[in-house]
């Protein structure tokens, strides 16, 4: 809370209320409106706290009344004057402050501003680049103080909660070495060894892992992670995480930890988060939400039809079940009559996201089953449809037959569009855990193994022996924490064990002096008394997002970049001068 101590103030604007009726008091911010009332002069002089009226009459005012028919929107003043309740029918009972005002006996213009780019006010139209260039403009706004305001509670509930766990916050480099995370990284040339490169951390994970070899035993970080990647709504090259690692623990810690720290947090922000927190396991959530990540507040669940068209005489569904498929379906209520149009374009998102080819069958409100595949279906399969998706007259049934995992994804996406278009409530928070995530992936393009969280992910114990005649059914302990189908947060039990370690490196195709010469120092690391650790990463940017009920992150973020990962506000990035290119050794066609 904005108070009025270290200042040239008495007291903060937005604060004043019937307490203060008859105290004269100082004030200091910004002209955010004046009307003159032919006469009368009023200014609403704001500071971060809000909004005050202040009166200028030139009966009393004296010489602040020349201050106050010269000021403009956006400059800075101080004013002394005392504090009254408003006549009878001026009170604004929309305002903090509407029951009171200032009368002005003293003003000062402390500075003068150009006009603003825009309207200090919520909700403006303007577009969001000339809202980055001039950001500290933009960030006066309400709603933009307000997700600033949010970001600094929540940091300092993590940090209290933490700190009454025991967790130590340590920092670590910003220059350093590549950390895997799965995006490519910044690189920093080194002026004092030509030619060599830091990379900036996309995790502070190899750290961490090497805090705990240390005895930090619990530690935490606000951490500024960096990954050069294409951006998203949810993606910024720079963010911050709430980075934690702990020591001597088993999964079920980590999760209890944390769910009391969200806990807290949510509780800090007004919510009540009811715990135990539901699991799911990443299998589970394919096949139900086609989704990693799902929103669950959605319904919609994905449905296996295989049993309703065991028999089917339709050859796009019996041939994808002859060769091990499945045929899975999706139910959008209501949408039974859209017209063809909005057909053919689900038909595309299917194609777009890996399908062959999407089979709907619209049951229409008159009663009728339309749609291109619907001629194949027989009676009992209409039915089976029926039976098993719950459909009514108006609904529509969209069905993807294909391998399980084709299924799942492409019905997934279809679900999170049909929902928009549908605009199925998304109210309240639905946070969960997605648990048991597989160790790797199959790179289609470069055909190898990848890690699906990061290489230093511990395998079950049980996958232990199979691991390399059977990668893909490896499963890790892992956890995402996932709120309205965002990815706030994911983490995993470590590799504590230096030749486990090797073993999965390999795997991942780094083998001998491939894994030295990048984990050289991590393996040397786990070789000195690793004790079992483990850990997780929340993605703050994220969760302030989600709380603030924000479209974008770059909304909860004081300086952001824009999609192309430029700064509107500095010009960066930006060419560098020759000298600098010439004394890091460094030529740019
Ligand atoms: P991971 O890569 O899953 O894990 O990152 C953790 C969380 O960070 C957030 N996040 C991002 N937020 C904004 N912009 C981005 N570009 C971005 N990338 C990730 C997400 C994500 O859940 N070292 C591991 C954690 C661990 O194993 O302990 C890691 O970084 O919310
Ligand atoms: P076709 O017989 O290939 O013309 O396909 C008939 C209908 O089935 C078209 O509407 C396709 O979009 C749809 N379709 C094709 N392949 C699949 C599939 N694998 N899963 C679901 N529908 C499909």
């Amino acid at each position: 809370m904005l108070d009025a101590r270290y200042s040239t103030r008495t007291h903060v604007a937005g604060a004043l209320g019937a307490a203060d009726v008859g105290s004269t008091v100082t004030l200091a911010g910004w002209v955010h409106a004046r009307r003159d009332h032919g006469g009368l002069v009023f200014i609403d002089l704001r500071d971060r706290s809000g909004l005050v009226q202040c009166v200028f009459d030139p009966e009393t005012a004296g010489v602040a009344f020349v201050v106050a028919e010269r000021v403009r929107p956006e400059w800075v003043v101080t004013v002394s004057g005392r504090v009254r309740r408003r006549p009878e029918g001026t009170v604004n009972p929309g305002m903090p402050t509407g029951g009171i005002e200032v009368v002005v006996h003293e003003a000062t213009v402390l500075n003068e501003a150009v006009t603003p780019p825009f309207e200090i006010e919520p909700g403006i139209q303007t577009d969001e680049t000339t809202r980055m260039r001039y950001r500290y403009v933009d960030i006066r706004r309400p709603e933009v103080l307000a997700a600033l305001t949010l970001r600094d509670r929540v940091t300092q509930r993590f940090r209290k909660s933490l700190e009454h766990r025991g967790f130590l916050e340590v920092e670590t480099p910003i220059l350093t070495k590549s950390t895997p995370e799965g995006a490519r990284d910044f690189l920093v040339p080194s002026r004092m060894n030509p030619g060599e490169f830091y990379a900036l951390p996309q995790s502070p994970q190899l750290f961490k892992q090497m805090l705990m070899v240390a005895g930090v035993e619990r530690y935490y970080q606000m951490a500024r992670c960096f990954r050069d990647e294409d951006l998203r709504a949810d993606r910024q090259p720079e963010f911050t995480q709430v980075d934690i690692e702990m020591s001597f623990i088993t999964q079920e810690h980590i999760l209890e930890m944390m769910e009391e720290v969200m806990h807290e947090v949510m509780a800090e922000t007004g919510h009540e988060l009811r715990l135990p927190l539901a699991r799911m396991t990443w299998a589970d959530a394919m096949d139900r939400f086609g989704s990693d990540r799902p929103d669950t507040r959605l319904g919609m669940e994905l449905v296996d039809l295989s049993a309703v068209f065991a028999a089917s005489g339709f050859q796009v569904f019996s041939g994808a079940l002859g060769s091990g498929g499945v045929v899975k379906g999706l139910l959008a209520k209501g949408a039974g009559d859209w017209p063809r149009s909005r057909m053919d374009a689900l038909n595309q998102l299917a194609l777009d996201s890996g399908a062959k080819g999407l089979a709907w069958v619209a049951f229409t409100s008159g009663g009728e089953v339309k749609g291109p595949v619907a001629k194949f279906f027989s009676e009992a399969e209409n039915a089976g449809l029926r039976e098993a998706l719950g459909v009514e007259a108006g609904d529509l049934v969209c069905m993807v037959a294909d391998a399980r995992a084709v299924a799942n994804e492409v019905l997934g996406t279809l679900r999170l569009r049909l929902a928009d278009e549908l605009a199925v409530p998304r109210e309240g928070f639905a946070m969960l855990w997605v648990v048991d995530f597989p160790l790797f992936k199959w790179d289609k393009d470069d055909t190898s193994w990848t890690a699906s969280h990061h290489p230093f992910t511990r395998p079950f114990d049980e996958h232990l022996a199979s691991l390399e005649s059977d990668p893909g059914s490896a499963l890790s302990y892992s956890y995402d924490l996932v709120m309205n189908g965002l990815e706030i947060g994911g983490g995993t039990l470590r590799i504590h064990d230096p030749k486990l370690q090797l073993r999965v490196l390999e795997i991942l195709g780094i083998s001998g002096d491939d894994a030295r010469s990048q984990f050289g120092f991590l393996l040397d690391a786990l070789a000195h008394g690793a004790p079992p650790h483990g850990g997780i990463a929340l993605g703050l940017d994220r969760l302030i997002m989600v709380l603030a009920g924000a479209s974008s992150i770059r909304d909860v973020i004081a300086f952001p970049k824009t999609s192309s990962g430029a700064c509107p506000l500095t010009g960066a990035p930006e060419a560098v001068s020759a000298r600098q290119l010439r004394e890091l050794r460094i030529s740019v066609d």
